[in-house]
């Protein structure tokens, strides 16, 4: 099976509930659609004879050197896609050189999840909950676990308006890790769990605090890019939370040039949603970004073959990318720039 079958396969795995809750979107899904076609809008501008005998796909994320720009994006409660859960995928990450982002709503202990990813790169995605212990329970993890950075999640106030899971009925069917009292939450639960008190005001709270570097995510503006640069931030990830906090927002494919522009270099600048081939990494490293985040495809080969299946997902990402480098007449990843992409009009 092709890692491109694994969504049809997962659909047919997972029940209705499981497969509405990770597939779907806020709203009418249009935001989630559109993530997947705005980097297909988006054309690629070769070059040829060009030496590309030998390719480099590394990048530097943090001050850190990565064997290539995927980045496994934190996704909740994946025992329920897999047995091998956040254990599966963390292995997965480790096996391809990726950075793996655990969730705050992991089903598994982190500290679990940090001795089975062993040396590799890892990042502590951060909920700020009403109960700020729960976080801090996080945070302290993190430093146990020997996560290099705190992704802050910025934009989940509360959750999104999801039609899928109103129609399901879905409530997971386990209880995460942050979850103290071992009851399965509604949804509706679970997102009044998140303090929606939360400004700019708190943020470089949480860097002093655990001493790591501080990465928002969501950000989707020039003018919030700038504010995260004020508070410290080593880093943002543009994103909308893969289509499914508020529906009708842009693309982060379509955000990332303003914020680009808006970050000047100062920070690292990450962007996700609806990235799912190697070429669409290109695209988003073309048009300034320093890695890319990926969400759902790994979830998709965690549901069929497991811990093997993410691992499949990320070889090809992998792979795919560094032959787009190639044809493109661009062997060094780092040095892709807008010349190398066409924009629609
Ligand atoms: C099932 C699911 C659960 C998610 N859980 C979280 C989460 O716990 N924290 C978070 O910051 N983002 C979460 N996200 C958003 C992803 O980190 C990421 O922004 C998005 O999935 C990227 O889009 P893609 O799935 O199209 O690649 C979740 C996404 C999905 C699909």
């Amino acid at each position: 099976m092709e890692p491109a079958d694994f969504e049809a396969r997962a659909a047919e795995l997972l029940g209705a509930g499981a497969h509405g809750y990770f597939a779907g979107g806020a709203g009418d899904e249009l935001t989630l659609r559109d993530n997947v076609e705005a980097w297909r809008r988006i054309a690629l501008a070769p070059r040829v004879l060009v030496d590309v005998s030998e390719r480099d796909t590394s990048v530097t994320v943090l001050g850190r050197r990565r064997p290539h720009p995927f980045v496994v994006a934190p996704m909740a409660y994946q025992r329920s896609a897999h047995e091998d859960a956040e254990i599966g995928t963390a292995r997965a990450a480790a096996a391809t050189g990726s950075t793996f982002v655990l969730s705050s709503q992991t089903s598994t202990d982190p500290r679990a999840v940090a001795a089975a990813g062993g040396a590799a790169d890892r990042w502590m995605q951060l909920y700020v909950f009403r109960d700020r212990g729960l976080t801090d329970d996080l945070v302290q993890a993190a430093r146990e676990g020997s996560f290099e950075a705190l992704v802050i999640t910025v934009d989940f106030p509360f959750g999104g308006w999801r039609d899928r899971d109103r129609r399901s009925g879905y409530v997971v069917d386990h209880a995460p890790y942050v979850q103290l009292s071992g009851t399965p939450l509604t949804p509706a639960e679970r997102h009044a769990m998140h303090d929606p008190t939360l400004t700019w005001d708190d943020i470089a709270g949480f860097g002093e605090a655990s001493g790591l570097p501080i990465v928002l995510k969501g950000v989707l503006g020039p003018a919030d890019a700038e504010r995260a640069v004020q508070v410290g931030a080593a880093g943002i990830v543009v994103s909308n939370h893969g289509g499914r906090q508020l529906d009708t927002v842009l693309s982060g494919a379509a955000a990332l040039p303003a914020v680009v522009d808006a970050v000047a270099g100062r920070i690292d600048v990450l962007v996700d949603g609806g990235v799912r081939r190697g070429w669409d990494a290109a695209k988003a490293l073309a048009l300034g970004a320093d890695a890319v985040m990926v969400g759902r495809p790994v979830l998709w080969g965690l549901a069929c073959e497991g811990s093997d299946g993410a691992r499949r997902v990320l070889e090809q990402l992998v792979t795919e990318f560094d032959s787009t480098l190639g044809l493109l007449g661009c062997p060094r990843a780092e040095d892709l720039d807008a010349s190398y992409v066409v924009a629609p009009a």
